[in-house]
């Protein structure tokens, strides 16, 4: 009896404990349908409509061929070429656009972009990463650490590298969801942002006793863990930092050394695209711990999930 019908997803706050379990169960289930050709209709006649503003791979790709599988259509929009570039508003863009498609997706810069496109539609808005979150991402993150553990609660994950962007900030609310302990090593000057971290540290205890917790130290934060993620050190906006930020980040890299001090069985996880030889080893990112691909993979089964509960 959970129903999701016109939700937004902007962050991985718009859901409940129980919403994002039910979310997780769904897209495994979707997952196994899939594989034993078991076609599913669930969207049939529907179209999303899909802003891009930053370039995209993944995304674009599996919303695409995941609204197709579902019985529907996606149409893509670059942002550059919409009236958007050349003034109209965000608002009249989503009123407009809401008269056309059952569900948005935007990938955007600020996040307040897609506030004022979610207020203003008449469809549910889904997040495809803004500068401080990206859900969809999570979504499949938790459902791959979830097929390779058994089970999400109780597990401990380190995020090592850029503790101020989206991944970090949307695995912190996603961690607090599932009950998963999770230590974030950032340098100094590159933390998470205060608000998202004290909600998510909240969440955590009072949901599931579980921690979230910050260092500089990132021995300190894959001792004894399940579960290492990193991300690239300049997200897609950061490019004038990017030199310097190599140098910050140098002793972020995880790497074999770093990673002797986990569990044996950790899993590694990485959004992609990757940047090997800086953020991560490819002894790491290509060796037997690493799920990325699996990870890419799910991005097409949660977010069937999503749209299928949604829109
Ligand atoms: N992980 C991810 O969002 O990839 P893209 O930027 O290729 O969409
Ligand atoms: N943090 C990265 C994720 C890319 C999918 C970025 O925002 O560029």
């Amino acid at each position: 009896n959970i129903d999701l019908t016109g939700k937004h997803c902007l962050t991985i706050n718009d859901f409940s404990v129980k919403e994002i379990k039910h979310l997780l169960q769904e897209a495994h289930d979707i997952k196994y349908k899939q594989k034993k050709g078991i076609k599913t209709n669930d969207l049939e006649g529907k179209t999303l409509g899909m802003i891009f503003e930053k370039a995209s791979t993944r995304t674009r790709v599996s919303f695409e061929v995941g609204m197709q599988q579902l019985g529907g259509q996606a149409i893509f929009l670059n942002g550059n070429d919409m009236q958007l570039n050349r003034g109209e508003s965000t608002a009249d863009t989503a009123k407009v656009l809401s008269r056309y498609v059952d569900g948005l997706m935007i990938r955007t810069f600020e996040h307040e972009t897609i506030e004022a496109f979610a207020e203003n539609a008449d469809v549910p808005v889904i997040n495809g990463l803004t500068d401080p979150h990206h859900p969809t991402q999570v979504l499949a993150d938790l459902m791959t650490i979830e097929e390779n553990k058994g089970n999400l609660n109780g597990l401990k994950m380190a995020f090592i590298g850029d503790g101020n962007n989206n991944m970090t900030h949307s695995l912190m609310e996603g961690a607090a969801k599932v009950g998963m302990d999770m230590v974030v090593a950032s340098p100094k000057g590159y933390e998470p942002n205060a608000e998202i971290m004290e909600n998510a540290q909240k969440e955590a205890q009072q949901a599931f006793g579980a921690t979230i917790s910050l260092t500089d130290d990132p021995q300190e934060a894959v001792y004894d863990a399940d579960v290492i993620v990193t991300d690239v050190w300049a997200s897609m906006g950061d490019e004038a930092e990017e030199e310097k930020r190599k140098a910050t980040f140098a002793p972020y890299q995880v790497n074999d050394e770093l990673c002797q001090s986990a569990k044996d069985d950790f899993i590694f996880l990485h959004c992609l695209p990757a940047h090997r030889g800086e953020e991560v080893t490819a002894s790491i990112i290509d060796g037997k711990h690493s799920v990325v691909f699996d990870e890419a993979e799910n991005r097409l089964h949660a977010q069937k999930a999503l749209m299928k509960e949604t829109i």
